[in-house]
C-alpha cells in the first residue's frame, strides 16, 4: 500500500481541471444494464470506485472496458441477476444495480452493502421503493432477493429520518422506467447525479420528468435502446480544490465546474471571506483578506453537502474563530477529527456536532485515512502544515479522486507517494 507525503507551506497557484462526477458515473453505468444495446460514457473518471463498478457490469454479462475516459458497455450472451458480496462489500454504491437488474430482468439478488465508517448506511428506502412497485422481496443469507412478474407504476414518499436519499432515488427511478404505468416519486433526492442519472434514462428513451425537484414523475415505457452521454463535471472536487486555494492562501483556477451545483459550498467560503469569480466554467478562488470562521450544517442538495464537511472543516481548524459544524446527514462522519486534532487542530465533539477552534497552525503528523472524503480533509491539511504529514491507507483517496496528487502538484504542492 502507498502512503502520500506531503511537506506544507505552499501557496497553490496556477490551473486544474475537474473530472467526470465518481457520484454520477456509478449509477449511470449500473443504468447501461436496462438495456441490451450499447452505451457510450464520456469523461469517466479512472477511480478505484469505476473500476469496480465496471468488474460488477462483467459479472452481470456486459463487456465494459475505460479507455482514456470513454467507457463503451455492450452485452455479452449470458447475462445474470446476481450480484456477489465480495464486489459489493467494497463498494456500497454497486448497490444501485438493484432497480436496474430488477427493471430489465424482473429479478435481481444483490448483497446487502453493509455498513461503513460514516454510518450504518440503511437501504429500507430502496426496499420502500422497488416493494411499491409490486416487487416480492426477502432478504437471504445477507442478499436482497426481489422478482416481480411485473411492475407497476405507483405513488410513493421516499423520504427517510435523514431526508432524501440519492441512491434509493435512483434504484427506483431505474426500476420504474420499464414499469407498466406511471410512477410519481414524493421525496426524491434533488442532488445534480440523480438529475444527470435522469437525462441518460431519457437519452435511452425513458419518459422522466420532474429530476431535481422533489417530485419525479416516470412514465413506464417497453424498451430502452442504447445511448451516449457525457458525465458531468465531479462538484465535490471542484469543492475540494476551492478549499486547497483556500486554506494555502493561494489563488487558482479550476476549470469544467457547473457553478450552479456548488451554491451552498460556494455562499459559506465567501461568508468566511474567500473571493470566487467565475467565467464560463471556470472559477477563481482566492483570499483577498483574513478569512473568518462560519459555521456549517450539511442537508439533502440544494443544502450544503455533507461530501464536503471534512473538507471545510480543515480550513476551520486554521481559521480564526470558532466554527460550529453540524452533520445532520451521516452523524457520524467525523473519524477526520481525531486526526486533524493529531496535527494540532482544536476541535471538540460534541454529539452531531464538532466544534472548531481555528489553531495558528498546523504540525505535520503521521495520520491515517479512514474515508474517501476524510482522506481528502487529511491531504489539505497536509498542504498548511509545517513540515511533513504523510497518510497511510491512500486506498481511500484513490476511490474518489482522479489523480487528485498529481493536480495538487502541478498547482505547486510539495506532495508525493512512497512504499508503507
Ligand atoms: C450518496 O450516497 C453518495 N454516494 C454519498 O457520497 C453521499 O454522501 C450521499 O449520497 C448523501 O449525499 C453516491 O452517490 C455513490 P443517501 P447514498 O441514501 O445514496 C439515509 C462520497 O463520499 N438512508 O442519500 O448511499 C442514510 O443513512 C459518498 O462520495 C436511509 O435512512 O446516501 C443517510 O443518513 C459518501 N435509508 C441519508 O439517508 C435508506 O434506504 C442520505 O443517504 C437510504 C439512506
Amino acid at each position: 500500500m502507498d502512503k502520500l507525503i506531503i511537506e506544507g507551506g505552499v501557496k497553490l497557484k496556477g490551473e486544474v481541471t475537474v473530472s467526470g462526477a465518481k457520484n454520477s458515473v456509478l449509477p449511470i453505468l449500473a443504468a447501461t444494464l436496462l438495456t441490451d444495446d450499447a452505451c457510450v460514457i464520456k469523461d469517466v473518471p479512472n477511480l478505484r470506485d469505476t473500476n469496480t463498478m465496471l468488474k460488477i457490469l462483467r459479472a452481470l454479462g456486459k463487456n465494459a472496458e475505460l479507455d482514456k475516459g470513454i467507457v463503451t458497455v455492450s452485452s455479452l450472451k449470458n447475462t445474470n441477476f446476481i450480484a456477489d458480496y465480495k464486489l459489493v462489500s467494497t463498494m456500497r454504491a454497486s448497490f444501485c444495480v438493484l432497480g436496474p437488474l430488477l427493471g430489465k430482468l424482473k429479478k435481481a439478488k444483490v448483497s446487502l452493502p453493509g455498513g461503513c465508517i460514516i454510518g450504518v448506511r440503511p437501504v429500507d428506502l430502496h426496499l420502500k421503493g422497488i416493494k411499491c412497485l409490486g416487487a416480492d422481496v426477502s432478504i437471504e443469507s445477507g442478499y436482497v432477493v426481489a422478482k416481480a412478474s411485473r411492475l407497476r407504476g405507483s405513488r410513493m414518499y421516499l423520504g427517510g429520518v435523514y431526508g432524501s436519499s440519492v441512491l434509493a432515488t435512483d434504484n427506483v427511478m431505474m426500476a420504474a422506467v420499464l414499469a407498466q404505468g406511471k410512477t410519481v416519486i414524493e421525496s426524491a433526492a434533488c442532488e445534480p447525479e440523480v438529475v444527470d442519472l435522469a437525462e441518460f434514462l431519457n437519452k435511452m428513451g425513458a419518459k422522466i420528468k420532474g429530476h431535481g425537484t422533489p417530485v419525479i414523475e416516470i412514465e413506464g415505457v417497453r424498451h430502452l435502446h442504447g445511448a451516449t452521454h457525457t458525465i458531468i463535471p465531479d462538484r465535490i472536487e471542484a469543492g475540494t480544490l476551492m478549499i486547497a486555494a483556500l486554506i494555502t492562501r493561494g489563488d487558482i483556477c479550476i476549470k469544467n465546474v457547473l457553478f450552479q451545483h456548488l451554491g451552498a459550498l460556494i455562499d459559506k467560503l465567501e461568508e468566511a471571506g474567500a473571493s470566487i469569480t467565475k467565467k464560463d466554467t471556470t472559477v477563481r478562488v482566492r483570499c483577498k483578506r483574513r478569512l473568518r470562521a462560519v459555521n456549517i450544517t450539511t442537508l439533502p442538495y440544494p443544502g450544503f453537502p455533507t461530501d464536503m464537511q471534512a473538507q471545510i472543516m480543515s480550513l476551520m481548524s486554521v481559521t480564526p474563530g470558532i466554527s460550529v459544524i453540524t452533520e445532520k446527514i451521516y452523524p457520524d462522519r467525523f473519524m477526520h477529527v481525531a486526526e486533524l486534532n493529531r496535527m494540532g487542530a482544536h476541535i471538540q465533539r460534541e454529539g452531531p456536532h464538532a466544534i472548531v477552534e481555528g489553531v495558528k497552525g498546523l504540525s505535520g503528523a503521521p495520520v491515517m485515512a479512514s474515508d474517501l472524503r476524510a482522506s481528502a480533509c487529511l491531504a489539505l491539511a497536509g498542504l498548511v502544515a509545517h513540515a511533513r504529514t504523510s497518510i497511510s491507507r491512500i486506498y481511500h483517496l484513490e476511490r474518489g479522486y482522479e489523480n487528485l496528487e498529481g493536480k495538487l502538484e502541478r498547482l505547486g504542492a510539495k506532495i508525493w507517494r512512497e512504499k508503507e
